[in-house]
């Protein structure tokens, strides 16, 4: 059969190999292929290789694009972020300078809260106008599949305003985007004295009408000291998991009470944030079958430590590395930012940070038979870096180096 495409004279191609996460070593063991080769069937790969193209992929309608002897990646995955919010926190940067603990700044009715005030008081049409240059960005960058999590809405109708957000996005730019249920994000102020009855809401109203819509796939929880108890958790969970939806959980960020161990016990794709994940925590995610989703730019930004992300790997864990981009604690929307942070704070080693935001941030998104990799019947997904290696990639720090998206077979330049 005859590519509808080829991108050749690719300097170097990097990918993980295969359609499941990969923990321990094997997350570093990546394919590298030197002169290489991409051919697509419109949105499908259907050759990869090194050297000379073989005969019989390329015919008189094949589309050729000149790589320029750059470095081909496949398309980020950003497996972890709150990408629908309104207003931003800049004011808070004084109070965390301060030293100000982030859950301190909650109780005082900031932090997440005051992201709701402003959440609730934008129109669905100004949240859509306000995300989509960042999404754009964000594509500009190398991701192909982004996750958006609610959580800014804490009520039936602004949570749906969120999640309606995020439908609207996906049908006016390229970016794959993966809608997460999280109204259990916080307590809204007012269920303060009531926190059985916003547990209700949720369980009996928002979970069932959302997944009846068709506007979540996934169901997350910030488990945590102050938030939501690991048996709240549990509950909520349950009642997702009855709707056929997937499980995630935000655990172990400010303290362990028992949301790793929960992660295993309610079959959870994946555990994130991990900062305090103590050793029992870390048994039970290298007996579940989740994925260890970590946020590096949060620990910076919050000045706080690095998830164990080597002990991690030391027990096969597969790790995933994402943005967390929200306003409060990580309002950094590069996720090579976060993967360059991953590969110096957690002393992962660029092949495995590549795994982790590529195959294993797909496979935290119930997507690793479709993307993450660059192989023949994968989506054609894709970045072009002006990067003679993968090492250059994570030693330009702070740098933009994306010089083209391919995205379902569509060649985007920049
Ligand atoms: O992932 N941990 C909970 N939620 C967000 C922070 C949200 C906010 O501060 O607005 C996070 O870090
Ligand atoms: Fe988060």
């Amino acid at each position: 059969m005859n590519a509808t495409a080829i991108l050749h004279n690719i300097g170097l191609l990097a990918t993980p190999i295969g359609s499941c996460a990969k923990g321990g070593q094997e997350q570093g063991r990546i394919a590298l292929i030197k002169n290489a080769y991409l051919a697509m069937d419109g949105p499908t790969i259907l050759a990869v290789g090194g050297g000379d193209i073989p005969e019989g992929i390329a015919g008189p309608q094949t589309e050729r694009i000149d790589a320029g002897g750059a470095l081909l990646t496949p398309g980020l995955v950003d497996c972890h972020t709150h990408l629908v919010f309104g207003g931003w926190r800049q004011h808070e940067l004084a109070l965390k300078l301060q030293g100000v603990p982030y859950l301190d700044i909650l109780k005082n009715g900031g932090g997440i809260l005051s992201t709701v005030r402003a959440t609730r008081a934008s129109t669905l049409d100004a949240l859509v106008q306000k995300t989509l240059p960042i999404l754009q960005a964000m594509f500009r960058g190398g991701v192909t599949c982004c996750e958006a999590k609610s959580g800014y809405g804490l009520s039936l109708s602004q949570e749906r305003k969120q999640l309606l957000a995020v439908r609207r996005l996906k049908e006016c730019q390229p970016v794959e985007l993966v809608s997460t249920f999280l109204g259990a994000h916080a307590f809204p102020e007012e269920f303060e004295g009531d926190h059985e009855g916003y547990l209700r809401l949720l369980i009996e109203e928002m979970l069932p009408a959302f997944a009846q819509e068709g506007l979540i796939e996934f169901c997350d929880v910030f488990c945590d000291e102050g938030v939501f108890s690991a048996e709240q958790s549990r509950r909520i969970l349950r009642a997702a998991s009855a709707l056929g939806l997937g499980l995630k959980l935000h655990t172990d960020e400010l303290r362990s009470i028992g949301g790793a161990q929960l992660a295993k016990e309610a079959g959870a794709i994946s555990a994130e944030h991990l900062i305090c994940l103590n050793e029992e925590g870390i048994d039970a995610l290298a007996h579940s079958h989740a994925v260890a989703v970590l946020l590096p730019s949060t620990s910076f930004y919050l000045d706080k430590p690095f998830a164990p992300a080597q002990r991690l790997c030391a027990e096969n864990v597969p790790v995933a590395v994402a943005t967390d981009f929200n306003p409060g604690s990580s309002p950094n929307h590069s996720l090579l930012l976060s993967m360059q942070f991953a590969c110096y704070k957690y002393k992962m080693a660029p092949e495995a940070v590549l795994t982790a935001s590529t195959l294993n941030a797909a496979a935290a998104l119930n997507r690793a038979g479709r993307l993450g990799t660059l192989e023949v019947g994968k989506e054609a997904n894709a970045v072009l870096w002006d990067a003679p290696d993968l090492d250059y990639l994570f030693y330009r720090l702070g740098n933009n180096p994306a010089k083209a998206v391919l995205r379902r077979g569509v060649f985007y330049g920049f």
